[in-house]
């Protein structure tokens, strides 16, 4: 029997799965990449097509058609599959349709004897992650979703376009919902080391600026979407990073959608935060200190996923 290493199966190979994908197999990231989707003409076409670029990655890592078996020895199940947000619809609106087609992938891939780690992204990514955790039985460290790593890197963009700095310099998050209830985190940011707590108290005109480019973070998908139908390689290169730092356990602070048990006085909820990952899912979560204003913004969010949370999973079952 030959070595598997590091297996990820994908399922949903549209266009934010296909732009995952890519990402994965040009950075090297994974040992084998099995690919599951229903529409089995597509996924052959792209299977092809990506695993013709492995001769030019920084590894070979072994693209092909997978199937719900490809789960008992797989490190993580990536769940890029659903429906897409149409134009003007929220995320949260998606979230029955999405709910279904979660339970029918869990339930399959847990017969199968899966017995990594799944990494979420479908929307509405935070109740969703919530729903693969209660259909899966597992850990809740070992189910993440994508949460705000996308809104995150969409603002230290931004705030880089700004200060004309790379955004790996910038140290800002986006917390809470992956949606319209997200909020940016201030208090705690630095841009090159400097605190932006201390830029905003001594510049009141920068308020105002940092707010249009929080508002422009919140709104990009609905721009995307309106523009080319759908969002994916800000994404793709997203769900990369998280995957990244579980098969490297890289013990990195990243912004997921993450289970809360007291953190910012919240529990049994999914919601975006920055936490430490490494090869274990989601070693710590991150309780980052924020202001009176920013709580009250985060309780907003947390209340807006808990009554949708609630409804789908009613409290005690
Ligand atoms: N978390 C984020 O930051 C983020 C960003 C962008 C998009 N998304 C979400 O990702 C999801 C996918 O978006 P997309 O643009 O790739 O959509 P898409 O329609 O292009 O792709 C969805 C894919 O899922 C497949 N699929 C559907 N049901 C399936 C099933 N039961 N088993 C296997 N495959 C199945 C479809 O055949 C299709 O290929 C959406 O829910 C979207 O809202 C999340």
């Amino acid at each position: 029997m030959r070595f598997v290493g590091n297996r990820v199966v994908l399922i949903g190979a549209g266009d934010v799965g296909v732009a995952y994908a890519y990402a994965l197999v040009n950075q090297g990231i994974a040992d084998e990449l099995c690919i599951i989707d229903i529409d089995e003409k597509k996924l052959e076409g792209n299977v092809m097509d990506l695993s013709h670029g492995v001769v030019w990655a920084g590894k070979r890592t072994k693209v092909r058609k997978g199937t719900y078996a490809d789960c008992e020895d797989a490190a993580m199940v990536v769940i890029c599959a659903g429906a897409a947000q149409k134009p003007g619809e929220t995320r949260l609106q998606l979230v029955d349709k999405n709910v279904k087609i979660m339970h029918a992938i869990v339930d399959e891939v847990m017969a199968n004897g899966f017995d990594g780690l799944f990494l979420v992204a479908t929307n509405p990514v935070d109740i969703l992650t919530y729903a693969v955790w209660k259909f899966s039985g597992l850990d809740h460290s070992r189910v993440i979703g994508s949460g705000t790593v996308l809104d995150t890197a969409r603002f230290r963009y931004m705030l880089g376009e700004l200060y004309d700095v790379s955004p790996k310099s910038i140290h800002a998050y986006i917390i809470g919902e992956h949606g319209d209830t997200e909020l940016p985190v201030l208090s705690s940011a630095t841009i090159a080391g400097v605190s932006m707590r201390k830029m905003l108290e001594k510049d009141p005109e920068l308020e105002p600026r940092l707010e249009k480019i929080f508002e422009d973070t919140r709104d990009a998908a609905y721009r995307i979407i309106d523009a080319k139908g759908s969002t994916s390689y800000g994404i793709g290169m997203g769900l990369a990073r998280i995957t990244r730092a579980i098969l490297n356990n890289q013990d990195v602070a990243l912004p997921v959608s993450a289970y809360l048990e007291g953190q910012y006085g919240e529990e049994d909820i999914y919601i975006g935060t920055p936490a430490i990952i490494d090869r274990s899912g989601i070693h710590r979560v991150v309780e980052l200190e924020i202001s009176d204003r920013e709580m009250s913004r985060f309780k907003h969010s947390a209340q807006t996923l808990r009554a949708i949370k609630d409804e789908i999973f009613p409290a005690g079952e």
